[in-house]
């Protein structure tokens, strides 16, 4: 049975939590494979705006079943307060919601040192939400999981060897006050009771359900130009948003995914520092960003904001083998009178027609335009495809084939019903 992969294939911010709710009318289960609470996924119901971090984007609707799995990184006190949200809207959790037993926590000293860092070394614009720190933990093998919890003696120890070589770095190097081990202890113990029901072999559970015939869709956060591996090093985030991330980061072999959604916004957004080869610096994005409301999800940043770039599309298509994207926020220049999209790049005169990850040549670039009509009228009410106006369809046409994906939904709107599909 069907399982599908949704990635960001820009920086982030795409407009995933919205496609992902969309599609979750027609999957039995949504599960998000990587990043923590870092990802801010905003989901508007009616009137209502919800965002969610860690839990995934299908949980508003009641059949859908959705797993944190063991790629996830996650903070004991977001998750609390997500699942408490819930309650208080009468979204009911229990016997829908699987955390991994294998997915790493995140720790408070994880918070402290990834904002120590963001003060004292080369600042990433990172969210401050110990995502770094956490996923070295895990890499060096020291890192503390949900399934630690499980037993107090291993959690106490594997706690204080960790806190004495943390409290090393945080008060000989950076002069703040030491960690406290029977505070987090007692924290810890409070948040596994309240976890305990949920926590699960999520491996084994997707395998299993996947074999029974149930549709599975994969979350991704964040965006394959933030990938650790395939992204704007180092200005990315500590995982892998990539689609290969969603393997790893639930246990489902690579033969079980059937397709790969990216998900575009019809502009480019980016939030924290990094290259940005189509950024617009003046009014056009301070016009981009108060008509789209770029301001992040998660911190209330606000989002540099640039025109669409069909050389850093074309190039996450391949990262990730995309088979269909979702282009978001068309709606957004629905007033603009010229729309552009970067075709190639231009590097020390030469144009290069791929997508350098090197920082020091991303920086460098002079991108090449193509200048379309606007459709100068408003879309967000449109259900169909032909009722698009037509210099609309034309941009989308060429988002097709400059970056040569197939467009199989168009968001208009935040909404659920602002949506079409193709085909
Ligand atoms: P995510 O992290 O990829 O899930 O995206 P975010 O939720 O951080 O940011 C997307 C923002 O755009 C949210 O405020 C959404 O409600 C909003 N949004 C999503 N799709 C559309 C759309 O088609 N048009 C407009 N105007 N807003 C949209
Ligand atoms: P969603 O899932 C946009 C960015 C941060 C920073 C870099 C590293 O909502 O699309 P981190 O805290 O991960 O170590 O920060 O990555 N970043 C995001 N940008 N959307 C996100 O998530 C992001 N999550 C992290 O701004 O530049
Ligand atoms: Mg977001």
């Amino acid at each position: 049975m069907p399982v599908q992969i949704i990635v960001g294939a820009q920086w982030g911010d795409e407009g995933k939590g919205k496609i992902v709710d969309h599609l979750s009318d027609s999957v039995d289960i949504v599960a998000r494979y990587q990043g923590g609470a870092n990802a801010g996924h905003t989901v508007v119901i009616g009137d209502k705006q919800y965002v969610l971090h860690l839990i995934p984007s299908g949980i508003f609707h009641p059949h859908v079943k959705c797993v944190i799995g063991n790629g996830v990184v996650i903070d004991p006190i977001a998750l609390i307060d997500e699942i408490k949200q819930l309650q208080q809207m009468n979204i009911s959790i229990q016997g829908r919601l699987f955390i991994s037993h294998n997915a790493h926590l995140i720790m408070p000293y994880h918070k402290l040192l990834d904002t120590i860092r963001e003060r004292t070394s080369e600042k990433i614009g990172t969210t401050g939400r110990g995502i770094g720190p956490a996923y070295i933990d895990k890499f060096m093998r020291i890192g503390i999981k949900i399934s630690d919890l499980l037993d107090r003696d291993t959690f106490v120890a594997k706690l204080k060897r960790n806190i004495e070589e943390k409290n090393q770095i945080i008060k000989k190097i950076y002069g703040d006050p030491e960690l406290d081990v029977e505070k987090i202890v007692s924290e810890y113990e409070e948040f596994d009771k309240q976890i305990d029901e949920y926590i699960t072999d999520t491996a084994l559970y997707l395998n299993s359900e996947h074999k029974n015939g149930k549709r599975i869709l994969a979350e991704g956060a964040q965006g394959a130009l933030l990938d650790i591996d395939h992204g704007t090093y180092p200005f990315v985030t500590s995982s892998n948003p990539t689609s290969g991330g969603a393997c790893t980061g639930l246990g489902l072999p690579p033969t079980a995914v059937t397709s790969i959604l990216g998900v575009v916004k019809a502009y480019t957004t980016r939030v924290g520092n990094g290259p940005f080869p189509t950024e617009l610096k003046e009014e056009t994005g301070d016009r981009l960003r108060k008509i789209g409301g770029e301001f992040g999800a998660t911190t209330g940043r606000p989002r540099r904001c640039g025109w669409f770039d069909a050389v850093s599309v074309r190039y996450s298509s391949m990262v990730n083998g995309i088979t269909h994207i979702a282009v978001t926020k068309l709606d957004v220049l629905d007033g603009f009178d010229k729309v552009k999209i970067c075709t190639g790049y231009k590097l020390n005169g030469k144009v290069l027609k791929t997508f350098p990850t090197d920082v020091r040549s991303l920086e460098k670039i002079v991108p090449i335009y193509e200048t379309y009509d606007g459709w100068k009228s408003s879309t967000s009410h449109i259900r169909r495809y032909p009722d698009i106006p037509e210099n609309a369809r034309r941009y989308l046409d060429a988002i097709e084939t400059l970056t040569g994906t197939k467009v199989q939904i168009i968001s208009l709107g935040a909404r659920r019903d602002q949506t079409i599909l193709i085909g």
